[in-house]
């Protein structure tokens, strides 16, 4: 075979090599150690000088165009390889988030952003409590002895025993944040608790957990005339209206001496429920004047020492603000009730900007 027709053959095979390793293959059939034309180079050593140099230059020749080629080729089959990896890991960033697939924020945490702005705007601090307590925080401290007909209505959920005969409970009020805080601070206190707690009780208007908020004030000449104020100022707010009657009527908690419910006015139209009209009356939460031996429980001197607490149901509020008529759809995470009742991502409440 001639070299020309040596050199057509091996660019015919370059060219058609559709792969890395087929023009790898290419390669060592050409320049390999056995290749064709490495099997010629071999066969200079018996020509005579003359021969040989002729014969000599043209194989090199030969060789350097066939490597040129094989190099041309294989750079062109990577870049291709290349572009076809890209385009199989392509993602486009582009795209739009899907409208449906965007969640909402649970009335629930949005009443108690809301709460937080009311009560932050007055002046009261945030405070939190663990949801597992003690008997001292949950009841003793609370004024509530281990006799008292309170803890049976209070439907505890207990923890096993531990080998000292102590029980750990489920908080079933906030009200043991009031002692938390009285214990880890000085005197003048402002604070609002939400959180959850815990009752074994389940029925159209109780669920096993719930939501409540605790409020305390305590220095040294804090009245009722601040709670009806704060109270009042609270409610007018909260619900969103121009003015609101309040209803103090005396009632009794261990905690508080006297202990009062709250009631606000309002009336049905339509079905719907229009807080600050009409005479009809409507409970939402109970407070009082904080008892001296809570006081004491806490730390502090009842001598010194005075000021109110109250305790309100987040759940209920919510209910009455936003019309929501079932108490157990706020924790059955059913998303059309999500969709139909939460709120917009981002949509912060503030006093400035509106808090529904
Ligand atoms: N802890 C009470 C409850 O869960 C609510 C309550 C009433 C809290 C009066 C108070 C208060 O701070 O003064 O039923």
């Amino acid at each position: 075979m001639s070299l020309e027709t040596l050199e057509q053959d091996i660019l015919a095979q370059v060219s058609a090599a559709s792969d890395e390793a087929a023009i790898e293959a290419v390669r060592v059939a050409a320049l390999g150690k056995k290749g064709a034309i490495s099997e010629r180079m071999k066969s200079l050593g018996s020509m005579s000088p003359d021969e040989r140099r002729e014969a000599g230059a043209a194989l090199n020749l030969l060789k350097d165009r066939v490597s040129e080629a094989l190099g041309v080729r294989k750079a062109a089959l990577q870049e291709a390889a290349l572009e076809v990896r890209l385009a199989g890991e392509k993602i486009d960033v582009t795209l739009p988030v899907r409208p449906q697939g965007t969640g909402t924020v649970h009335p629930v945490s949005q009443v108690w952003e809301e709460v937080v702005q009311v009560f932050g705007d007055l002046g009261f601090a945030v405070a939190e409590g663990p949801h597992i307590e003690d008997d001292f925080h949950n009841f003793d401290a609370l004024n509530i002895p281990p006799e008292h007909p309170a803890r049976q209505e209070h439907d505890t959920f207990f923890f096993n025993e531990k080998p000292d005969g102590a029980r750990m409970l489920l908080r079933t009020h906030t009200s043991p944040v009031q002692i938390r805080t009285m214990l880890a601070s000085k005197p003048p206190v402002r604070i609002i608790a939400p959180g959850r707690t815990f009752r074994c009780d389940s029925d159209m208007t109780h669920t096993p957990m719930f939501n409540q908020i605790e409020g305390l004030m305590l220095d040294e000449t804090t009245t009722l005339a601040n709670l009806k104020w704060v109270l009042t100022e609270f409610c007018k707010a909260f619900f969103e209206v121009d003015d609101v009657k309040m209803r103090f009527r005396a009632s009794h908690f261990p905690f508080t001496e006297p202990s009062m419910e709250v009631d606000i006015n309002y009336a049905r139209e339509g079905g719907q429920l229009k807080i600050g009209q009409g005479d009809k009356w409507l409970e939402i939460l109970g407070s009082g004047m904080v008892h001296p031996n809570v006081i004491r429980a806490g730390g502090m001197d009842p001598d010194k020492v005075q000021g109110w607490a109250f305790g309100m149901g987040l759940d209920r509020i919510a209910m009455l603000k936003y019309g929501i008529p079932d108490l157990r759809a706020f924790f059955e995470a059913d998303l059309r009730w999500l969709r139909h009742y939460g709120f917009r991502a981002l949509q912060v409440p503030t006093l400035a900007g509106g808090l529904s």
